[in-house]
Order: C-alpha cells, then structure tokens, then sequence
C-alpha cells in the first residue's frame, strides 16, 4: 500500500484555556491547510491526564477545543476532528513506540523537565513517555505534515526517529509485507513558520504565553470578551521607544517584537510590512491599532464557540463521526503493525 503524501495531522490538548498563543501556533494554520491536504485534527484527552490525573470536566474542555477547531472555520465534514480516547489504537501504538523508543531519547526532552519541574522521580511515566503516544498520533495516520508552534519541535525529531527506526529495524518484514522501499512510516515534517510560533507572554517578552501561567493578563484565551482582550493589550508591558523601521530594531525588545509578531500574524502579513507600516509610531498609536484587530479576528470566534457550547450533543456528535473516520485508518496501520512486529492473530 502506498503512503499518503499529503496528509497533515494535529492535536491540541484539552487542559486549560485555549490563548491566542495556539490559535496563532496552530490552530489557524490547521484552517489554512485545508484546501491543499487531506487533515486530521485530534483533541488530545490522553495526552491531558499525563501531567494531572484528575482533570476537571473533561468532556466539557475537550468539547471546547472541538468547538474552538469549528469555530476558526474547519469544516469536520470534509476533515477528520475528533478526540483521542475514542480511537483505542493510538494507545496500543504508543505501547509499540515505548519499545522502538531509546530512553536516552526521551530523556533529552526539554519539556518533560520543564513540566516535571524539580520533582521529576514524582511524574507520572505517562508524561515521561508522552512523546511516544504524540509520535503514534501522527504516525497512525501515516500524516506527513504536523503543524504545531515552536515548542513542539523536539517531540517531532523524536517522532522521525521513531519512525527510521522502525523503518530500518523491520526492514525486511516490511518488503516482505510489501509496503514499499521507502520504509513504512514516512518522516514527517514539521510545519512551523511565520510570525507567531512563539507567542509570548503580554507581562513578560521572554515567557512563552501559556495555558499554565497563573497570571490571566499574561494572555489572550479565545473566550475573552472584547473588553477584556482590548484591556490586555492596553496594558502589556512594552519599552518606551517609538516602533523601529527595521527588523534589526526589534532583535533587543522582546516585548514590542511580540507584538509586532502578533499584528502581522493575526492581519496575514510579515512582520517586515507591520514594522514598515508603524515606523516610528508609539505603543500609544500600536495598542489601539492592534486592539481592534485583535477584537475583529476573535470576537466571531467566541461567539461561534458560544453556539457550539450551548449545543454538546452537536459536538459530540461531530467528535463520534471524526472517531467512526479516524478509527478506519487507525484500524488498517495497526493490522500492518501488528503483522510487521510478528504478533499472532
Ligand atoms: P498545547 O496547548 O500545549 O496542547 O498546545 C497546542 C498547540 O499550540 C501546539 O501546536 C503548540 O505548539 C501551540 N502553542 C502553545 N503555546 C504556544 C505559543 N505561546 N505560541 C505559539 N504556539 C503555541
Ligand atoms: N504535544 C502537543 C502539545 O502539547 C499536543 C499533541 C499531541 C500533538 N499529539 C500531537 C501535536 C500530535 C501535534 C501532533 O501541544
């Protein structure tokens, strides 16, 4: 059987607000990539209970995210979007991946210490070998393309290790089974560029904003009011200095290169043409500039978000159906699997 070439996959996982952080990252690239791939978009349940068992209304947060998918315009009839837990193979690959994966592999994660913190021996090995169930997502779908911010960049080298191991180490079971010369699990790229991969926090240009930082002015989250998002940016810390006319002039201002950052993703230009467009402008004119296109692009998200949210039965419904769609794949890469590994029956 041959491989999908243009298959992109995702997933987002359900803990916390969503921010503009992974709108931006990821989630209006997923709407973008739509008319040129065949996409798959996941709402990650498993991956949440890695760093916290008990989670808060799960069902409700994952319906959020599936909502927030709909709601920035990805059409679930036409693409898969579903949630992780409701396709059972995802977690009997992770387990193979657990085995192909080295431990020095995961070792290397810079996210497992900086979630793990000082009390590593105290995770759970679910976050440890978290990577190893990220690489089975992507690689159930033998997806060729990952969009995701910046921060995901290492688990995707770990994934293409993953797969040129398996691909080297069954080589031969895998001509035998005639899946072709180019291994069976392509290597997949990552899809991590633009202006805003890394959105940072609005109190500190040096933090990543995040689901997780316990100040809310920090970030922008997908439900906040068009008031409160005008409020944010109005105080977001910046310099005194009036916007540059060059790139070079934003390498030493974090802040102000965040923003800039944000404009020019949120309007769909380079942050190039923002800065030429502001030259030498105050935060004073920026702010406003930028808190109204901030409103513009949100506000019809939120309130399409609010629609779904009113309806659950509507999202599950649409979650079910992805599942049924994503399930007849998953099901077809794990009877290859399993006959690549030699298991029996
Ligand atoms: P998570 O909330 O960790 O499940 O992340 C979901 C997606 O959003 C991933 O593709 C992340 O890389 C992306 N993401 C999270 N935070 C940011 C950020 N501050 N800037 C850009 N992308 C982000
Ligand atoms: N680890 C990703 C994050 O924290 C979420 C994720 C899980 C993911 N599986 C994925 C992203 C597969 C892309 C592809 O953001």
């Amino acid at each position: 059987m041959g491989q999908p070439t243009n298959r992109v996959f995702s997933g987002i996982q359900p803990t916390g607000n969503l921010h503009l952080g992974n709108y931006l990252g990821a989630i209006k690239k997923f709407v973008a990539l739509q008319d040129s791939h065949e996409c798959i978009y996941c709402v990650v349940d498993l991956h949440a209970v890695t760093a916290q068992l008990v989670q808060d209304d799960l069902k409700n947060q994952t319906r959020e995210i599936a909502a927030a998918f709909i709601a920035s315009g990805i059409d679930p009839a036409k693409h898969i979007v579903f949630n992780q837990s409701q396709v059972r193979e995802h977690a009997e690959l992770a387990w193979l991946f657990n085995c192909v994966a080295r431990m020095g592999w995961l070792q290397r994660m810079t996210q497992f210490k900086d979630k793990a913190g000082k009390n590593a021996q105290n995770a759970s090995v679910g976050l440890f070998a978290y990577p190893s169930l990220m690489a089975a997502d992507i690689l159930l779908y033998r997806a060729t393309h990952v969009p995701v911010g910046d921060d995901q960049k290492q688990h995707l080298e770990l994934t293409r290790d993953i797969a040129a191991k398996f691909n080297n180490d069954f080589a031969e079971k895998i001509k035998e089974f005639g899946h072709g010369d180019e291994g069976y699990f392509p290597i997949t790229d990552p899809i991590i560029e633009g202006p805003a991969t890394r959105v940072m926090s609005l109190r500190a240009g040096n933090n990543k904003m995040s689901k997780s930082e316990p100040s809310d002015m920090s970030r922008i989250n997908l439900t906040d009011s068009a008031d409160d998002i005008a409020k944010k940016i109005r105080k977001a810390k910046t310099d005194p200095e009036p916007l540059p006319d060059t790139m070079e002039g934003l390498a030493e201002r974090p802040e102000a290169k965040n923003l800039v950052g944000i404009y020019a993703a949120l309007s769909g230009q380079t942050s190039k043409a923002v800065v030429s467009e502001f030259a030498g402008q105050q935060f004073g004119t920026f702010k406003p500039a930028l808190a109204e296109l901030a409103v513009e692009k949100l506000a019809p998200i939120n309130t399409e978000m609010r629609k779904l949210m009113d309806n659950p039965d509507h999202v599950d419904s649409i979650l079910a159906d992805g599942a049924d769609r994503a399930r007849v794949i998953a099901q077809q890469t794990m009877k290859e699997v399993r006959e690549i590994f030699g298991f029996l029956g």
